[in-house]
């Protein structure tokens, strides 16, 4: 009996240390990185899959012993797909972290996934303040929208501008968007004049901005999707909406860092809220900006590119952490309130909500040797998403 005790113990210790060696012994941590690299949301990709490699060449691929091997998937910003994709990833590739998602519905689809496999999800793109509250194997790199939102509103009314017409791509983050900003803008005296939604494919801006013009608003509130902002602002040229003295104000999306060079001289003086520019002045974003240009054939980097390469970071620092220990769930919690000088500035990961915290800047389009930036002109600092906080009051 005693001795029998004694095999089945030995048993189950050598089992252990068995699962356990095996554990030790795979040499190799697997990064999936999901991530629109075709179709409309493109941009993302590019600037993303742009900022990870850039990361791992100036960090090498072996961390806590350990090598990284990513794996870049393109998903078209098509949830069902990311879906699929993410399976196969656990499934087939057993990657120890899911990474990417380009828009919002595509980290969703994921979510349940990552609850059940229990893998980290570090989303580096998508924007919706409620995506961290879906799985708690969420980490977020990239931003929420009403992070951007609401230092906005408090700029405008501070600023004069009293009348506003919000437009809004017609989906999870624009809706976000209005809502955050209506409510802060309202509060301090301001006046939406027109709500405005659009569906996110392929936007006429035209009729909505004809609208928009017929209300007589001091300023349009826009956010659309990053890559969508230079047809935004061509119509609202093309409309004579600057011409009528209405500005364009709004999260940092439409003035995008990728597409801003393009967008000509008439967006000069444009002033939105946000938590990157590639002009930021620190020597950590200096020298992020100078190696991704001479790695990208001059490519300016943009806020999905810093979302990346953050989100590289936190999966080298947590690795590092847990000593090469790839277990999920210590993973995350290795995350939980980590801080470091990213290029958009000092950052943290919220030990509550696992949602990114990050300094907003009040920035205006202005020329600089030839190119258009956006100059940081005032900071809020350690910004945390205030939608989550509208939720919990309500
Ligand atoms: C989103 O779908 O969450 C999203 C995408 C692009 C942005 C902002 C939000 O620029």
């Amino acid at each position: 009996m005693a001795r029998s005790f004694v095999i089945a113990a030995a048993i189950a210790a050598f089992g252990l240390a068995a699962v356990a060696d095996t554990s030790l012994a795979q040499g190799t941590v697997k990064i999936g990185f999901i991530i629109p690299m075709t179709g409309p949301q493109q941009s993302t990709g590019k600037q993303e899959v742009a900022a990870v490699k850039l990361y791992m060449a100036q960090h090498g691929d072996t961390v806590a012993g350990k090598k990284i091997e990513l794996i870049i998937k393109d998903d078209g910003a098509v949830p069902d797909k990311t879906k699929r994709i993410a399976q196969e990833l656990i499934v087939n590739d057993k990657v120890t972290f899911l990474a990417g998602f380009g828009i919002t519905p595509t980290a969703l689809a994921v979510a349940p996934l990552a609850t059940q496999a229990k893998v980290p999800e570090i989303v580096t793109a998508a924007g919706t303040s409620f995506i961290t509250e879906r799985s708690p194997y969420i980490v977020r790199t990239s931003f929420a929208v009403p992070q951007s939102c609401v230092p906005m509103a408090d700029w405008a009314v501070k600023n004069g501008i009293k009348r506003v017409v919000t437009m809004i791509s017609d989906y999870a983050p624009g809706i976000d968007a209005e809502k955050s900003f209506t409510a802060e803008f309202v509060k301090n005296g301001g006046k939406v004049v027109d709500a405005i939604r659009f569906p996110l494919a392929n936007p006429d801006f035209a009729p909505f901005l004809q609208r928009a013009a017929d209300r007589k608003p001091d300023a349009v509130f826009i956010f659309v999707p990053s890559g969508q902002g230079s047809i935004f602002v061509r119509q609202f040229v093309q409309k004579g909406l600057d011409k009528a003295g209405i500005k364009i104000i709004g999260p940092g999306d439409v003035v995008d860092d990728d597409l801003l060079n393009g967008m000509g001289d008439q967006v000069i003086g444009t002033v939105t809220a946000h938590f990157y520019s590639a002009d930021h002045d620190s020597a950590v974003n200096k020298a992020f900006v100078a190696a991704f240009e001479k790695a990208n054939h001059g490519m300016r980097p943009n806020f999905m590119a810093v979302g990346g390469y953050d989100g590289m970071h936190l999966m080298y620092a947590a690795l590092k952490k847990t000593g090469g220990n790839t277990d999920g769930t210590a993973l995350v919690n290795a995350m939980k309130g980590m801080s470091w000088e990213s290029p958009r500035g000092p950052i943290s990961i919220d030990p509550q909500t696992r949602d990114i915290i990050h300094n907003v800047y009040i920035r205006r389009v202005e020329k600089k040797n030839g190119q258009l930036y956006n100059v940081e002109f005032a900071t809020f600092p350690a910004v945390k998403d205030p939608g989550k906080a509208a939720e919990k009051k309500k």
